[in-house]
């Protein structure tokens, strides 16, 4: 069973060259669902090929702006074959009026990031002094002057790195994590982003978790939290993840979402070499490689078959090519992407990040950009992903490939 599935795969790589297409779809907006696929206005396949933007760290400011002007990002997430950022927010940015209203400059201050307010000053002046909600809106205008979507993630309730069983931020009821200030701040957001054409979705929650999580109350916040980004923007994707840090869906193969409207729901999840521990150095990479496909298929995979677009909205690996683990799953993670041609987001466009976990200007060695922002850090990375950038299937262009689909 397993050995199928790799041989399959290694066929699909054989046959790459051949059914890229490199066109560039014009779409019109609103997208919305067409069973497992996202279609646009024309009821054209999109494909979303995004890279995910970290906005919600302790400044609260999309990362990198201290380096190079948001244009000049901008372009370069288009020139790098993306047509779509998960620009991540914390619940509080819009919850908490106090944090809202900070400048940039005095939300760098209060951490002590001196030189970052030098970068910004430089590179950014425009959103220096403005509110940390007008800086991430002018991110958000900049991604839609360079025709790239956005989806908006909530990734935790306080700012800071994520995700741990233990911050607090899970799940449900957890400290910072108030279901009815979330559906609050999720019905604000969707609101204040109502009619900005190029905001395409919402992820609702990333990587829920903790000794909270159970499936009752993932339905029954889900769902309300659904509903209430669609009465206040009907026009956007509304994004559900899964339990066990967005690693599981496999309850909605036997009770299906109840909403009240149609055509909008995507399920996200993440998967990283890492959710398998070492497996993949310490095993056969065939073997673990059909091990782990079959239990994607299982917890999350069998969405598309039950007629739902699957959103990958996290994969990546270190991309200076060091780590074993993640160069063997990323073989098994691009042939099972490829063959079931899912939407996706890759973790991460950031290069270093201002402060993470205590650390100022930490190298990031998953991010697609080098430390400075300037380059990318590993164009060899690039070429491999930009297989997956075009769409293999869809409405109009079906092409019949082994299929992972007969197997369970
Ligand atoms: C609101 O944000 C301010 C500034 O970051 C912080 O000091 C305060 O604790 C926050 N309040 C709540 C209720 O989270
Ligand atoms: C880019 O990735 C390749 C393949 O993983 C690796 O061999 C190479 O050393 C990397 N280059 C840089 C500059 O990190």
């Amino acid at each position: 069973m397993g050995s199928f599935i790799s041989s399959s795969i290694l066929l699909l790589f054989l046959l790459f060259p051949t059914i890229i297409q490199h066109s560039k779809p014009a779409m019109s907006l609103p997208l919305s669902t067409n069973s497992r696929w996202i279609v646009d206005k024309e009821g054209r396949r999109v494909k979303l090929a995004c890279v995910n933007w970290v906005s919600h760290l302790e400044p609260v400011v999309a990362e990198g702006l201290s380096k190079q002007p948001m244009d000049m990002i901008a372009k370069r997430i288009v020139t790098m074959g993306f047509n779509c950022v998960r620009f991540t927010w914390p619940l509080f940015l819009i919850t908490n009026d106090s944090l809202a209203s900070l400048t940039v400059r005095q939300s760098f201050q209060r951490l002590g990031l001196l030189e970052s307010i030098a970068g910004i000053q430089s590179n950014n002046p425009s959103i220096i002094d403005v509110s940390l909600i007008k800086a991430y809106q002018a991110v958000v205008s900049s991604l839609g002057k360079n025709d790239v979507m956005v989806i908006l993630d909530n990734h935790l309730s306080k700012p800071g790195w994520c995700c741990s069983n233990f911050d607090g931020n899970g799940f449900f009821g957890d400290q910072y994590f108030d279901p009815d200030l979330w559906i609050t701040g999720l019905t604000r957001m969707a609101t204040l982003f109502n009619g900005v054409t190029n905001v395409v979705g919402m992820s609702l929650r990333n990587e829920l978790r903790g000794h909270k999580q159970n499936v009752n109350d993932w339905y029954r916040y889900m769902q309300k939290g659904a509903e209430a980004v669609h009465s206040a923007n009907p026009d956007v994707l509304v994004i559900l993840s899964g339990l066990s840090y967005d690693s599981d869906l496999s309850f909605i193969q036997n009770r299906p979402v109840q909403l009240s409207f149609s055509g909008k729901l995507v399920f996200e999840v993440h998967w990283y070499g890492f959710s398998d521990g070492q497996a993949w150095v310490t095993g056969n990479p065939n073997q673990v490689c059909g091990r782990v496909a079959k239990d994607m298929m299982r917890r999350s995979g069998f969405l598309v078959d039950q007629g739902y677009p699957l959103f990958v909205s996290e994969y990546g690996v270190d991309q200076r090519g060091t780590n074993v683990n993640d160069n063997r799953y990323l073989n098994c993670f691009l042939g099972v992407a490829a063959e079931l041609d899912l939407d996706w987001a890759l973790w991460t466009l950031v290069g270093s990040y201002y402060l993470r976990e205590g650390v100022i200007g930490l190298n990031e060695y998953y991010g697609v950009l080098n430390y400075n922002w300037c380059e990318t850090r590993n164009s060899s990375f690039i070429k491999r992903i930009s297989a997956l950038q075009s769409p293999f299937r869809g409405k109009q262009t079906y092409i019949n490939l082994p299929s992972l689909h007969t197997i369970s």
